[in-house]
This record gives structure tokens, sequence and C-alpha cells, in this order.
């Protein structure tokens, strides 16, 4: 179950300045918790690797601390796209299913975009401010945000989009059983 609230133009540029300032603030509110060094082992690896390859495509050494802010806070310009979407969902016991429903939900956006020519960036960023994107666009309490996405036709030369983050081989995600 996945109630997705679009938004663009005017409103769009008032809840950049919200959050940019929630940002810079460190007013976080979450409504599902979120932890970076939770990943352990290869999954680790993989986001340290993904990480790496995203700021290195960007020009941005790992000490440039004010570098790495900077491009932090391009998630709340929405990479400077014209519209973006917030999935929103309802709560039933520990989550899990219904955040299941908003990931499936995404992704079929996701493709539906690609199909169109157009791109999308799911961004769990968003999601640190779920109780600022609900008081900025009068979303009830009852409703807690998963992340969102922001979306409209790529550049091609945006820094971001030079990198190809690996996908890891199926014979190594999958095990195949007859
Ligand atoms: C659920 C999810 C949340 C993400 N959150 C963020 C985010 O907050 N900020 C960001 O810059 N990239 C985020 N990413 C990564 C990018 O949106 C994008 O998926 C990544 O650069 C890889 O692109 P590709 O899947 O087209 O290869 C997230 C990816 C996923 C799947």
């Amino acid at each position: 179950m996945c109630y997705p609230l679009p938004v663009s133009g005017q409103k769009l540029v008032e809840l950049s300045q919200v959050l940019h300032a929630k940002n810079t603030a460190g007013e976080f509110t979450p409504d599902f918790s979120f932890d970076m060094d939770a990943f352990y082992g290869t999954y680790g690896d993989r986001k340290n690797a993904q990480g790496k390859a995203y700021y290195e495509a960007m020009n941005i050494m790992r000490e440039d601390e004010e570098g790495r802010r900077q491009a932090t806070a391009l998630n709340f310009s929405f990479f400077n796209a014209p519209q973006a979407v917030f999935l929103f969902m309802p709560v039933f016991g520990d989550s899990v299913r219904t955040a299941g429903d908003v990931g499936m939900y995404a992704q079929t956006f996701l493709l539906s975009l690609a199909a169109r020519g157009l791109g999308g960036i799911p961004q769990t960023s968003l999601g640190f401010f779920a109780q600022t994107i609900r008081e900025v666009l009068g979303i009830s309490e009852e409703m807690k945000m998963l992340f969102g996405m922001s979306f409209g036709y790529p550049d091609a030369n945006a820094p971001g989009n030079r990198t190809q983050v690996d996908r890891v081989p199926i014979a190594e995600s999958v095990t195949f059983h007859s």
C-alpha cells in the first residue's frame, strides 16, 4: 500500500528551502531508522565502493568535508529535477510488508520513467525529514514516509550521472536449485 505525493513548481521550491534549513540545523525527523554503520562485511564493502565511485566521479576527495557536504545538499535541491514524489504509507504491525509494497511501487515508477526517456533518483535522505515534509504538505501523522524520488529528464553530463554502479553478478547473488 503506497500513497505517492508528487510535488512540483513553487511548492517544491518552498520544500527545498525548508529541507536545506533543517539539514543545516541537523534537525532530522525520520519515521524509520536507517544506520549506515549497520551494513557489515561484504554489504559494507559494496556501500563504501559505491560512495567512493560516486564522489570520485564528482572529483570530491575523501578528506574534502565541504565538497561532501555540498554533494549531500544536492539531495535537498532534488538534484535540480522539476518534480519529486514522496512515498507515504499507513502503518500495520512492523511495517515490513507495507515497506515492500512501497519498494515495488518505486521500482515500477522508475522503470516507467525510463521507458519514457525520463529518469528518477530514489532518495533515502528525504526520509530523514519525514515530519518536516508532512508539515509542509499538510499530511496526517498517520501516514509515514519511507523515501522520496526526484525525477525529470536526466542530464547525462551531470557529475553524479557519470558513474555507473556495479551490479553483483547473478552467479554471486542467486542460488539455483533444480
Ligand atoms: C532506496 C534507495 C535510496 C537511495 N537514496 C539515495 C539518496 O538519498 N541520495 C543519493 O544521492 N542516492 C541515493 N540512492 C542511490 C541513487 O539513487 C542511485 O540508485 C544510484 O546512484 C545508482 O543508480 P543506478 O541504480 O541507476 O545504477 C538510493 C538508491 C536506492 C535504491
